[in-house]
């Protein structure tokens, strides 16, 4: 049931060596591009980086907070035009999510690196650090990079008991 991969879902930040196949890399890539987006613009464009040296690099995209991408064997850069979409954001968010959604399903570990609104060092923020490594197109926001691989760490999942109840509202706030 799509609850069980909820509940199992957290984020892993320990890989081991072991890459991923091209099996599982078509799954990757069909589930950020089965994304719904606002209006069906899709907006975002993806990298996906396996080159070891490019995920060293781009785990040095914020002083913390990115290092899990250097241990990782792939990760997803997801990109938004914000000259197509002004939900850039919300479109990208909902890649990232089901991307991770689907690493857990397969048994494998992921976590989210927040580039977007974030500092690389004190001059530079963490999108041109990442724009300059990639090439990629200035147009061409930076969201999120989402790393995956089979999992050196297990997580429990979050008892039901810690889940905050009273953020959910009936009716009226
Ligand atoms: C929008 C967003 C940004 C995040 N950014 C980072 C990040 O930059 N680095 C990181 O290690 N984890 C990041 N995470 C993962 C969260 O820290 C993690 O999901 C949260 O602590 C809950 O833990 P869990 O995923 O194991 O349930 C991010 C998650 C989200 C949804």
């Amino acid at each position: 049931m799509f609850i069980d991969l909820l509940r199992k879902r957290r984020s892993i930040r320990k890989f081991t060596d072991r890459k991923l196949d091209e099996k599982t890399i078509a799954l990757v890539r069909e589930t950020l591009l089965r994304s719904p987006t606002s209006r069906g613009i899709n907006p975002w464009e993806f990298v996906v980086v396996t080159d070891s040296e490019l995920l060293q690099k781009l785990s040095r995209s914020k002083m913390s907070g990115t290092g899990f991408i250097a241990n990782a064997p792939l990760a997803v850069v997801i990109l938004g035009d914000e000259t197509k979409s002004d939900v850039w954001v919300e479109d990208c968010s909902i890649a990232a999510i089901n991307v991770q959604l689907l690493a857990t399903d397969l048994g494998l570990g992921s976590c989210w690196g927040q580039i977007r609104n974030r500092p690389h060092n004190a001059g530079t923020s963490a999108e041109a650090y990442v724009q300059q490594l990639l090439a990629i197109p200035l147009h061409l926001r930076v969201g999120m990079i989402v790393a995956i691989g089979y999992p050196a760490e297990t997580k429990e999942a979050v008892p039901e008991a810690y889940l905050d109840g009273s953020k959910i509202h009936l009716n009226h706030f």
